[in-house]
Protein backbone atom coordinates (compact mmCIF):
# COMPACT_ATOMS: atom_id res chain seq x y z
CA UNK A 1 0.00 0.00 0.00
CA UNK A 2 1.39 3.70 -0.59
CA UNK A 3 2.46 5.73 2.08
CA UNK A 4 -0.69 7.64 3.93
CA UNK A 5 0.85 10.70 2.65
CA UNK A 6 1.11 10.27 -0.54
CA UNK A 7 -2.08 8.49 -0.66
CA UNK A 8 -3.41 11.52 0.86
CA UNK A 9 -1.96 13.47 -2.10
CA UNK A 10 -3.15 11.51 -4.52
CA UNK A 11 -6.66 11.19 -2.86
CA UNK A 12 -6.91 15.21 -2.90
CA UNK A 13 -5.66 15.22 -6.66
CA UNK A 14 -8.37 12.34 -7.90
CA UNK A 15 -11.31 13.68 -5.20
CA UNK A 16 -10.95 17.15 -6.56
CA UNK A 17 -11.22 15.77 -9.98
CA UNK A 18 -14.17 14.09 -9.54
CA UNK A 19 -17.67 15.71 -11.68
CA UNK A 20 -19.46 13.96 -8.85
CA UNK A 21 -23.26 15.30 -9.35
CA UNK A 22 -24.64 14.59 -5.81
CA UNK A 23 -23.17 15.07 -2.46
CA UNK A 24 -24.01 13.67 0.83
CA UNK A 25 -23.59 13.28 5.03
CA UNK A 26 -22.98 10.05 6.54
CA UNK A 27 -22.70 9.67 10.07
CA UNK A 28 -21.67 6.46 11.79
CA UNK A 29 -22.10 5.98 15.47
CA UNK A 30 -22.27 4.32 18.70
CA UNK A 31 -25.28 1.32 18.53
CA UNK A 32 -27.99 2.11 20.18
CA UNK A 33 -29.60 -0.33 22.19
CA UNK A 34 -26.78 -2.23 22.99
CA UNK A 35 -23.96 -4.13 21.38
CA UNK A 36 -24.88 -6.47 18.12
CA UNK A 37 -22.23 -8.16 16.89
CA UNK A 38 -22.69 -9.31 12.85
CA UNK A 39 -22.31 -13.48 13.62
CA UNK A 40 -20.33 -15.04 10.68
CA UNK A 41 -23.17 -17.03 9.71
CA UNK A 42 -24.60 -14.38 8.15
CA UNK A 43 -21.82 -15.17 5.26
CA UNK A 44 -23.25 -18.58 5.09
CA UNK A 45 -23.12 -20.32 1.91
CA UNK A 46 -25.54 -23.45 0.55
CA UNK A 47 -24.41 -26.29 -2.09
CA UNK A 48 -27.42 -28.50 -3.21
CA UNK A 49 -27.16 -32.06 -5.45
CA UNK A 50 -28.31 -29.55 -8.30
CA UNK A 51 -26.65 -29.37 -11.85
CA UNK A 52 -23.26 -28.89 -11.63
CA UNK A 53 -23.08 -27.33 -7.98
CA UNK A 54 -21.40 -30.68 -6.45
CA UNK A 55 -20.77 -32.51 -9.73
CA UNK A 56 -18.20 -30.59 -11.79
CA UNK A 57 -18.24 -27.88 -9.73
CA UNK A 58 -16.94 -29.06 -6.29
CA UNK A 59 -16.33 -32.33 -6.47
CA UNK A 60 -14.69 -34.20 -10.01
CA UNK A 61 -13.30 -37.51 -8.52
CA UNK A 62 -9.69 -38.47 -7.44
CA UNK A 63 -9.33 -39.90 -11.30
CA UNK A 64 -10.64 -36.70 -13.36
CA UNK A 65 -7.66 -34.80 -15.53
CA UNK A 66 -8.74 -31.58 -13.64
CA UNK A 67 -6.11 -31.14 -10.72
CA UNK A 68 -7.91 -32.30 -7.65
CA UNK A 69 -7.19 -33.02 -3.62
CA UNK A 70 -8.82 -35.86 -3.35
CA UNK A 71 -11.28 -35.41 -6.03
CA UNK A 72 -12.12 -31.72 -4.52
CA UNK A 73 -11.73 -29.32 -7.38
CA UNK A 74 -8.08 -27.67 -6.14
CA UNK A 75 -9.10 -24.00 -7.56
CA UNK A 76 -12.51 -24.16 -6.44
CA UNK A 77 -11.44 -25.39 -3.17
CA UNK A 78 -8.78 -22.47 -2.59
CA UNK A 79 -11.20 -19.81 -4.23
CA UNK A 80 -13.51 -20.78 -1.69
CA UNK A 81 -11.17 -20.96 1.29
CA UNK A 82 -9.91 -17.17 0.59
CA UNK A 83 -13.93 -16.38 1.28
CA UNK A 84 -13.67 -17.95 5.03
CA UNK A 85 -16.94 -19.53 5.05
CA UNK A 86 -18.36 -20.30 8.03
CA UNK A 87 -21.07 -22.54 7.37
CA UNK A 88 -22.57 -24.72 4.48
CA UNK A 89 -25.73 -25.58 4.15
CA UNK A 90 -25.83 -29.18 2.11
CA UNK A 91 -27.23 -31.51 0.51
CA UNK A 92 -30.41 -29.58 -0.23
CA UNK A 93 -32.75 -27.38 -1.05
CA UNK A 94 -35.41 -29.85 -2.22
CA UNK A 95 -32.62 -32.56 -3.27
CA UNK A 96 -32.72 -32.90 0.48
CA UNK A 97 -36.18 -34.53 1.01
CA UNK A 98 -35.13 -37.10 -1.40
CA UNK A 99 -32.19 -37.81 -0.30
CA UNK A 100 -31.19 -40.92 1.66
CA UNK A 101 -28.06 -40.73 3.16
CA UNK A 102 -27.19 -44.65 3.04
CA UNK A 103 -26.71 -44.28 -0.44
CA UNK A 104 -23.98 -42.26 -0.14
CA UNK A 105 -21.71 -43.82 1.69
CA UNK A 106 -19.50 -47.25 1.81
CA UNK A 107 -17.47 -48.03 -1.37
CA UNK A 108 -17.81 -45.71 -3.88
CA UNK A 109 -18.58 -48.96 -6.65
CA UNK A 110 -21.45 -50.25 -4.29
CA UNK A 111 -23.21 -46.98 -4.00
CA UNK A 112 -26.55 -46.48 -6.03
CA UNK A 113 -27.10 -44.57 -9.00
CA UNK A 114 -30.21 -42.96 -8.61
CA UNK A 115 -32.53 -39.95 -10.39
CA UNK A 116 -32.63 -36.39 -9.18
CA UNK A 117 -35.85 -35.94 -9.74
CA UNK A 118 -35.99 -32.69 -8.53
CA UNK A 119 -33.52 -31.23 -10.83
CA UNK A 120 -33.87 -32.45 -14.48
CA UNK A 121 -33.70 -36.25 -13.57
CA UNK A 122 -29.89 -36.30 -13.92
CA UNK A 123 -28.30 -39.44 -12.96
CA UNK A 124 -26.62 -39.00 -9.01
CA UNK A 125 -23.94 -41.71 -8.74
CA UNK A 126 -23.49 -40.77 -5.00
CA UNK A 127 -20.17 -40.36 -4.98
CA UNK A 128 -20.64 -37.48 -2.80
CA UNK A 129 -21.93 -38.16 -0.29
CA UNK A 130 -21.69 -37.84 4.26
CA UNK A 131 -17.76 -38.31 4.10
CA UNK A 132 -16.97 -36.15 1.33
CA UNK A 133 -19.74 -33.27 2.74
CA UNK A 134 -18.14 -33.28 6.14
CA UNK A 135 -14.57 -34.03 4.91
CA UNK A 136 -15.16 -30.36 2.97
CA UNK A 137 -16.22 -28.63 5.39
CA UNK A 138 -13.08 -29.52 7.45
CA UNK A 139 -10.98 -28.09 4.28
CA UNK A 140 -12.71 -25.09 4.43
CA UNK A 141 -12.97 -24.78 8.00
CA UNK A 142 -16.28 -24.26 8.21
CA UNK A 143 -19.26 -25.71 10.54
CA UNK A 144 -21.82 -28.18 8.96
CA UNK A 145 -25.22 -27.44 8.26
CA UNK A 146 -27.10 -30.97 7.18
CA UNK A 147 -30.60 -30.76 5.95
CA UNK A 148 -32.39 -33.75 6.83
CA UNK A 149 -35.43 -35.50 4.72
CA UNK A 150 -38.74 -35.10 6.28
CA UNK A 151 -40.61 -35.30 3.31
CA UNK A 152 -39.92 -38.87 1.95
CA UNK A 153 -37.60 -40.56 4.84
CA UNK A 154 -38.22 -41.25 8.23
CA UNK A 155 -37.27 -40.24 11.76
CA UNK A 156 -35.38 -43.61 12.47
CA UNK A 157 -33.49 -42.68 9.03
CA UNK A 158 -32.70 -39.40 10.41
CA UNK A 159 -31.66 -40.04 13.90
CA UNK A 160 -29.16 -43.06 12.38
CA UNK A 161 -27.73 -40.10 10.47
CA UNK A 162 -27.06 -38.18 13.22
CA UNK A 163 -25.29 -41.11 15.12
CA UNK A 164 -23.37 -41.95 12.11
CA UNK A 165 -22.17 -38.31 11.42
CA UNK A 166 -21.15 -37.60 15.47
CA UNK A 167 -21.63 -40.74 17.87
CA UNK A 168 -18.22 -42.03 19.42
CA UNK A 169 -20.00 -45.17 20.50
CA UNK A 170 -19.89 -48.63 19.76
CA UNK A 171 -22.94 -48.60 18.31
CA UNK A 172 -23.49 -50.51 14.89
CA UNK A 173 -24.05 -47.36 13.08
CA UNK A 174 -20.84 -45.95 14.50
CA UNK A 175 -18.95 -48.63 13.79
CA UNK A 176 -20.26 -48.68 10.14
CA UNK A 177 -18.64 -45.23 9.91
CA UNK A 178 -15.31 -46.19 11.22
CA UNK A 179 -15.70 -49.12 8.79
CA UNK A 180 -16.25 -46.81 6.21
CA UNK A 181 -12.38 -44.96 6.96
CA UNK A 182 -13.66 -42.19 9.71
CA UNK A 183 -12.58 -43.33 13.12
CA UNK A 184 -13.79 -39.79 15.64
CA UNK A 185 -17.52 -38.46 15.03
CA UNK A 186 -17.69 -35.32 13.08
CA UNK A 187 -18.55 -32.13 14.53
CA UNK A 188 -22.49 -30.97 12.92
CA UNK A 189 -23.71 -27.95 14.64
CA UNK A 190 -26.89 -27.53 12.80
CA UNK A 191 -29.45 -29.98 11.95
CA UNK A 192 -32.29 -28.83 9.47
CA UNK A 193 -35.68 -30.81 10.23
CA UNK A 194 -36.95 -30.67 6.17
CA UNK A 195 -36.89 -28.51 3.72
CA UNK A 196 -39.46 -26.36 2.56
CA UNK A 197 -41.41 -28.43 4.10
CA UNK A 198 -44.84 -26.08 2.40
CA UNK A 199 -43.47 -27.47 -1.08
CA UNK A 200 -41.04 -29.31 -2.64
CA UNK A 201 -40.36 -30.97 1.39
CA UNK A 202 -43.88 -32.59 1.32
CA UNK A 203 -45.99 -29.93 0.88
CA UNK A 204 -47.50 -30.18 4.18
CA UNK A 205 -49.53 -27.58 6.19
CA UNK A 206 -47.70 -25.47 9.01
CA UNK A 207 -49.45 -27.56 11.76
CA UNK A 208 -49.12 -30.82 10.26
CA UNK A 209 -45.25 -30.28 9.73
CA UNK A 210 -45.13 -28.81 13.38
CA UNK A 211 -46.53 -32.08 14.72
CA UNK A 212 -43.96 -33.99 12.42
CA UNK A 213 -41.08 -31.78 13.71
CA UNK A 214 -41.70 -32.61 17.39
CA UNK A 215 -41.52 -36.02 16.39
CA UNK A 216 -38.36 -36.43 14.48
CA UNK A 217 -36.90 -34.16 17.19
CA UNK A 218 -37.68 -36.30 19.89
CA UNK A 219 -35.57 -38.79 18.53
CA UNK A 220 -32.60 -36.99 17.46
CA UNK A 221 -29.68 -37.33 19.84
CA UNK A 222 -26.77 -35.06 20.75
CA UNK A 223 -23.71 -37.65 20.49
CA UNK A 224 -21.07 -37.45 22.66
CA UNK A 225 -20.47 -33.56 23.24
CA UNK A 226 -21.71 -32.80 19.68
CA UNK A 227 -24.74 -29.71 20.24
CA UNK A 228 -26.74 -29.60 18.10
CA UNK A 229 -28.59 -26.25 16.59
CA UNK A 230 -32.10 -27.63 15.21
CA UNK A 231 -33.18 -25.93 12.39
CA UNK A 232 -37.59 -25.91 10.93
CA UNK A 233 -38.11 -25.42 7.79
CA UNK A 234 -39.52 -22.10 7.87
CA UNK A 235 -41.88 -19.97 5.91
CA UNK A 236 -41.69 -18.97 2.00
CA UNK A 237 -41.10 -15.60 1.76
CA UNK A 238 -44.02 -13.27 3.16
CA UNK A 239 -45.94 -16.41 4.92
CA UNK A 240 -45.94 -15.12 8.05
CA UNK A 241 -48.77 -17.57 9.00
CA UNK A 242 -46.47 -20.52 8.65
CA UNK A 243 -44.26 -18.50 11.21
CA UNK A 244 -46.73 -17.95 13.63
CA UNK A 245 -47.89 -21.90 13.69
CA UNK A 246 -44.55 -22.77 14.31
CA UNK A 247 -43.52 -20.47 16.86
CA UNK A 248 -46.99 -21.64 18.69
CA UNK A 249 -46.44 -25.50 17.96
CA UNK A 250 -42.63 -26.04 18.34
CA UNK A 251 -41.16 -22.51 19.35
CA UNK A 252 -39.64 -24.75 22.75
CA UNK A 253 -37.90 -26.91 20.20
CA UNK A 254 -35.88 -25.07 17.29
CA UNK A 255 -33.29 -23.19 17.88
CA UNK A 256 -34.03 -21.49 14.45
CA UNK A 257 -36.57 -21.24 11.49
CA UNK A 258 -35.28 -20.90 7.70
CA UNK A 259 -37.28 -18.63 5.98
CA UNK A 260 -36.79 -18.44 1.94
CA UNK A 261 -36.71 -15.61 -0.53
CA UNK A 262 -35.53 -14.89 -3.98
CA UNK A 263 -34.93 -11.70 -5.65
CA UNK A 264 -37.10 -12.85 -8.62
CA UNK A 265 -39.35 -10.24 -10.96
CA UNK A 266 -42.17 -12.24 -12.42
CA UNK A 267 -41.38 -16.17 -11.74
CA UNK A 268 -43.18 -16.81 -14.98
CA UNK A 269 -40.55 -14.89 -16.86
CA UNK A 270 -37.36 -14.25 -14.73
CA UNK A 271 -35.48 -12.31 -17.10
CA UNK A 272 -32.12 -12.94 -18.59
CA UNK A 273 -28.99 -12.86 -16.18
CA UNK A 274 -26.84 -10.90 -18.06
CA UNK A 275 -28.93 -8.81 -20.65
CA UNK A 276 -31.71 -6.21 -19.43
CA UNK A 277 -32.22 -2.89 -19.50
CA UNK A 278 -32.45 0.20 -16.80
CA UNK A 279 -35.94 -0.59 -15.80
CA UNK A 280 -35.35 -4.22 -15.21
CA UNK A 281 -32.44 -3.22 -13.53
CA UNK A 282 -35.06 -1.47 -10.74
CA UNK A 283 -37.10 -3.94 -10.80
CA UNK A 284 -34.88 -6.09 -9.70
CA UNK A 285 -32.55 -3.89 -7.02
CA UNK A 286 -36.43 -2.96 -5.79
CA UNK A 287 -37.40 -6.70 -5.37
CA UNK A 288 -34.33 -7.33 -4.01
CA UNK A 289 -34.55 -4.96 -1.43
CA UNK A 290 -38.08 -6.12 -0.48
CA UNK A 291 -36.18 -8.83 1.93
CA UNK A 292 -36.22 -6.37 4.42
CA UNK A 293 -39.97 -6.74 4.87
CA UNK A 294 -40.02 -9.92 4.67
CA UNK A 295 -37.12 -9.51 7.11
CA UNK A 296 -39.56 -7.04 9.44
CA UNK A 297 -42.98 -8.58 8.90
CA UNK A 298 -41.50 -11.91 10.35
CA UNK A 299 -39.92 -10.43 13.44
CA UNK A 300 -42.86 -8.75 14.12
CA UNK A 301 -44.93 -12.10 14.83
CA UNK A 302 -41.45 -13.44 16.55
CA UNK A 303 -41.41 -10.67 18.85
CA UNK A 304 -44.85 -10.79 19.79
CA UNK A 305 -44.72 -14.81 20.23
CA UNK A 306 -40.88 -14.92 20.95
CA UNK A 307 -40.38 -11.96 22.92
CA UNK A 308 -37.09 -13.19 24.63
CA UNK A 309 -35.48 -14.26 21.02
CA UNK A 310 -34.92 -18.05 21.95
CA UNK A 311 -35.49 -19.05 18.08
CA UNK A 312 -33.36 -17.55 15.62
CA UNK A 313 -34.27 -16.03 12.05
CA UNK A 314 -32.37 -17.62 9.50
CA UNK A 315 -32.75 -17.24 6.10
CA UNK A 316 -31.53 -20.26 4.54
CA UNK A 317 -32.17 -19.46 0.71
CA UNK A 318 -31.20 -16.47 -0.69
CA UNK A 319 -30.11 -14.75 -3.83
CA UNK A 320 -31.07 -13.65 -7.68
CA UNK A 321 -33.45 -16.26 -9.94
CA UNK A 322 -33.31 -15.77 -13.70
CA UNK A 323 -33.69 -18.28 -17.02
CA UNK A 324 -30.79 -20.45 -17.22
CA UNK A 325 -28.57 -19.52 -19.71
CA UNK A 326 -28.91 -20.67 -23.28
CA UNK A 327 -28.38 -23.75 -24.08
CA UNK A 328 -28.05 -25.09 -20.49
CA UNK A 329 -30.50 -27.85 -18.84
CA UNK A 330 -33.62 -25.87 -17.37
CA UNK A 331 -33.65 -28.06 -14.44
CA UNK A 332 -29.61 -26.84 -13.13
CA UNK A 333 -30.41 -23.60 -12.83
CA UNK A 334 -26.95 -21.98 -14.12
CA UNK A 335 -27.06 -18.47 -14.86
CA UNK A 336 -24.44 -15.37 -15.02
CA UNK A 337 -23.54 -13.21 -12.47
CA UNK A 338 -23.25 -9.38 -13.45
CA UNK A 339 -22.23 -6.55 -11.22
CA UNK A 340 -26.60 -6.24 -11.26
CA UNK A 341 -25.41 -9.46 -8.94
CA UNK A 342 -23.04 -7.65 -7.23
CA UNK A 343 -25.25 -5.14 -6.19
CA UNK A 344 -27.90 -7.36 -4.66
CA UNK A 345 -25.66 -8.99 -2.58
CA UNK A 346 -24.21 -6.07 -0.93
CA UNK A 347 -27.96 -4.53 -0.32
CA UNK A 348 -28.44 -7.79 1.22
CA UNK A 349 -25.81 -8.24 3.24
CA UNK A 350 -26.15 -4.18 4.16
CA UNK A 351 -29.75 -5.35 5.42
CA UNK A 352 -29.12 -8.73 6.83
CA UNK A 353 -26.51 -6.35 9.42
CA UNK A 354 -29.15 -4.05 10.47
CA UNK A 355 -30.89 -7.25 11.92
CA UNK A 356 -28.15 -9.01 13.90
CA UNK A 357 -30.03 -9.25 17.23
CA UNK A 358 -32.65 -11.44 15.37
CA UNK A 359 -31.09 -13.21 12.24
CA UNK A 360 -27.89 -15.54 12.74
CA UNK A 361 -27.36 -17.22 9.71
CA UNK A 362 -28.03 -16.54 6.48
CA UNK A 363 -26.72 -19.06 3.08
CA UNK A 364 -27.24 -17.39 -0.57
CA UNK A 365 -27.81 -19.81 -3.05
CA UNK A 366 -26.12 -21.26 -4.31
CA UNK A 367 -21.91 -21.87 -4.07
CA UNK A 368 -21.06 -23.26 -7.37
CA UNK A 369 -23.00 -23.17 -10.39
CA UNK A 370 -26.08 -22.47 -9.64
CA UNK A 371 -28.13 -19.39 -8.67
CA UNK A 372 -26.65 -16.60 -7.95
CA UNK A 373 -23.22 -18.37 -7.97
CA UNK A 374 -19.84 -17.60 -5.75
CA UNK A 375 -17.80 -19.23 -8.35
CA UNK A 376 -18.47 -20.73 -12.19
CA UNK A 377 -16.61 -23.56 -13.77
CA UNK A 378 -16.89 -25.24 -17.03
CA UNK A 379 -15.77 -29.13 -17.96
CA UNK A 380 -12.74 -28.57 -19.40
CA UNK A 381 -11.07 -27.41 -15.90
CA UNK A 382 -11.86 -23.72 -16.64
CA UNK A 383 -13.19 -21.37 -13.51
CA UNK A 384 -14.78 -18.13 -13.05
CA UNK A 385 -15.29 -15.97 -9.76
CA UNK A 386 -18.16 -13.86 -10.06
CA UNK A 387 -18.85 -10.37 -8.79
CA UNK A 388 -20.91 -11.75 -6.21
CA UNK A 389 -17.58 -13.54 -4.91
CA UNK A 390 -15.92 -10.47 -5.37
CA UNK A 391 -18.73 -8.70 -2.63
CA UNK A 392 -18.26 -11.85 -0.63
CA UNK A 393 -14.77 -11.02 -0.53
CA UNK A 394 -14.49 -7.92 0.34
CA UNK A 395 -17.30 -8.13 2.83
CA UNK A 396 -15.37 -10.54 5.17
CA UNK A 397 -14.11 -8.10 7.40
CA UNK A 398 -17.74 -7.44 8.83
CA UNK A 399 -17.44 -11.45 10.04
CA UNK A 400 -18.27 -11.72 13.68
CA UNK A 401 -17.43 -7.32 13.49
CA UNK A 402 -19.90 -5.06 16.13
CA UNK A 403 -22.45 -3.45 13.89
CA UNK A 404 -22.91 0.44 14.30
CA UNK A 405 -25.35 3.16 13.61
CA UNK A 406 -25.51 4.31 10.24
CA UNK A 407 -27.23 7.87 9.67
CA UNK A 408 -27.61 8.08 5.74
CA UNK A 409 -29.99 10.61 4.54
CA UNK A 410 -29.64 9.54 0.97
CA UNK A 411 -32.32 9.54 -1.60
CA UNK A 412 -34.26 6.71 -2.63
CA UNK A 413 -33.87 5.77 -6.61
CA UNK A 414 -37.30 5.45 -7.29
CA UNK A 415 -38.49 4.46 -11.06
CA UNK A 416 -42.00 3.83 -11.85
CA UNK A 417 -43.27 2.01 -8.27
CA UNK A 418 -39.74 0.61 -7.81
CA UNK A 419 -37.41 1.85 -5.11
CA UNK A 420 -34.31 1.05 -3.55
CA UNK A 421 -31.83 2.87 -1.48
CA UNK A 422 -29.29 5.08 -3.97
CA UNK A 423 -26.99 4.50 -1.70
CA UNK A 424 -26.10 2.05 0.74
CA UNK A 425 -23.99 2.20 3.65
CA UNK A 426 -22.92 -0.34 5.98
CA UNK A 427 -20.44 -0.16 9.09
CA UNK A 428 -18.77 -1.86 11.38
CA UNK A 429 -15.80 -2.38 14.21
CA UNK A 430 -13.11 -5.05 15.16
CA UNK A 431 -9.59 -5.73 16.43
CA UNK A 432 -9.81 -1.69 16.66
CA UNK A 433 -10.78 -1.23 12.77
CA UNK A 434 -13.61 0.81 11.71
CA UNK A 435 -14.85 -0.85 8.71
CA UNK A 436 -17.40 0.64 6.37
CA UNK A 437 -19.21 -0.92 2.94
CA UNK A 438 -20.50 1.99 0.49
CA UNK A 439 -23.07 0.95 -2.48
CA UNK A 440 -23.72 3.58 -4.79
CA UNK A 441 -26.92 1.26 -7.45
CA UNK A 442 -27.19 4.59 -9.68
CA UNK A 443 -26.48 4.18 -13.02
CA UNK A 444 -24.82 7.45 -13.96
CA UNK A 445 -24.45 9.68 -10.54
CA UNK A 446 -21.15 9.67 -8.61
CA UNK A 447 -21.66 10.49 -5.21
CA UNK A 448 -19.24 12.93 -3.24
CA UNK A 449 -19.67 11.43 0.38
CA UNK A 450 -18.66 12.90 3.45
CA UNK A 451 -18.37 10.44 6.65
CA UNK A 452 -18.56 12.06 9.79
CA UNK A 453 -17.29 8.66 12.64
CA UNK A 454 -16.56 11.04 15.53
CA UNK A 455 -18.01 9.31 17.72
CA UNK A 456 -16.60 5.88 17.79
CA UNK A 457 -13.37 6.23 16.45
CA UNK A 458 -10.37 8.64 17.61
CA UNK A 459 -10.48 11.23 15.26
CA UNK A 460 -9.35 10.48 11.32
CA UNK A 461 -5.82 12.12 11.47
CA UNK A 462 -3.64 12.05 7.92
CA UNK A 463 -2.06 9.25 9.75
CA UNK A 464 -4.79 7.16 10.12
CA UNK A 465 -4.21 3.82 7.85
CA UNK A 466 -6.89 3.18 5.45
CA UNK A 467 -7.09 0.26 2.97
CA UNK A 468 -9.91 0.81 0.53
CA UNK A 469 -11.15 -1.38 -2.51
CA UNK A 470 -13.21 -0.77 -5.29
CA UNK A 471 -15.58 -3.21 -7.06
CA UNK A 472 -17.00 -1.34 -10.22
CA UNK A 473 -17.66 -1.55 -14.24
CA UNK A 474 -18.29 0.27 -17.04
CA UNK A 475 -21.51 -1.17 -17.53
CA UNK A 476 -24.10 -2.50 -14.67
CA UNK A 477 -23.93 -6.11 -16.89
CA UNK A 478 -20.28 -6.53 -16.61
CA UNK A 479 -19.43 -10.23 -15.88
CA UNK A 480 -17.18 -12.61 -15.95
CA UNK A 481 -16.68 -15.23 -18.96
CA UNK A 482 -14.42 -18.31 -19.15
CA UNK A 483 -12.63 -16.47 -21.81
CA UNK A 484 -12.92 -13.09 -20.17
CA UNK A 485 -12.39 -13.76 -16.23
CA UNK A 486 -11.39 -10.41 -15.04
CA UNK A 487 -13.85 -8.11 -16.32
CA UNK A 488 -15.01 -7.12 -12.86
CA UNK A 489 -12.74 -7.60 -10.18
CA UNK A 490 -12.31 -5.39 -6.90
CA UNK A 491 -9.21 -2.77 -7.16
CA UNK A 492 -7.16 -1.02 -4.45
CA UNK A 493 -8.87 2.49 -4.22
CA UNK A 494 -7.39 5.49 -3.70
CA UNK A 495 -9.91 8.82 -3.92
CA UNK A 496 -10.24 9.35 -0.82
CA UNK A 497 -8.58 12.47 2.26
CA UNK A 498 -9.21 13.37 5.31
CA UNK A 499 -10.41 16.52 6.05
CA UNK A 500 -11.41 17.99 9.13
CA UNK A 501 -11.64 14.53 10.92
CA UNK A 502 -14.19 13.40 8.46
CA UNK A 503 -13.51 11.24 5.65
CA UNK A 504 -14.41 12.09 2.21
CA UNK A 505 -14.74 10.34 -1.23
CA UNK A 506 -16.72 10.15 -4.77
CA UNK A 507 -18.40 6.49 -4.73
CA UNK A 508 -18.37 6.15 -8.64
CA UNK A 509 -21.96 5.07 -10.33
CA UNK A 510 -22.41 1.37 -10.09
CA UNK A 511 -20.06 0.79 -7.39
CA UNK A 512 -19.13 -0.94 -4.09
CA UNK A 513 -16.02 0.30 -1.98
CA UNK A 514 -15.25 -1.41 1.35
CA UNK A 515 -12.72 1.10 3.75
CA UNK A 516 -11.20 -0.45 6.27
CA UNK A 517 -9.76 2.43 8.90
O1 LIG B 1 -32.07 -23.21 -4.49
C1 LIG B 1 -32.87 -23.89 -5.40
C2 LIG B 1 -34.15 -24.42 -4.78
O2 LIG B 1 -34.94 -23.35 -4.37
C3 LIG B 1 -33.98 -25.23 -3.53
O3 LIG B 1 -33.72 -26.56 -3.79
C4 LIG B 1 -35.32 -25.10 -2.89
O4 LIG B 1 -35.26 -25.23 -1.48
C5 LIG B 1 -35.81 -23.73 -3.33
O5 LIG B 1 -37.10 -23.77 -3.78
Amino acid sequence: MRSSISATLTALALFCSVAASAQTDIIISEPTGGSRIIPKEIYGQFAEHLGSCIYGGIWVGKDSPIPNQDGYRSDVLEALKALQIPVLRWPGGCFADDYHWMDGVGPQENRPAISNGNWGGTLEDNSFGTHEFLNLCELLGCEAYVCGNVGSGSVEELAKWVEYMTSDSQSSVAEMRRRNGRDKPWKVRYLGIGNEAWGCGGNMPADYYSLLYRRYTTYIREWDGNELYLIASGANSYDTAWTESLLKNIGDKADGMGVHYYAVPNWSAKGSATDFSEREYARLLAKAVDIEDVIQEHIKVMDRLDPERKVDLLIDEWGTWYEVEPGTNPGHLFQQNTMRDAMVAALSLNVFHKYTDRIKMTNIAQMVNVLQAMILTDTTGRMVLTPTYHVYEMYRIFQDAEALDVQNDYPLQVVGNDSYPGLSVTAARKDGKLMIALVNTGLKKDIAVRIDAGSVVEELSPSSQIKARILTCNDIRDHNTFDNAHQVEPQNFYSFKKRDGRLELSVPARSIITLEI
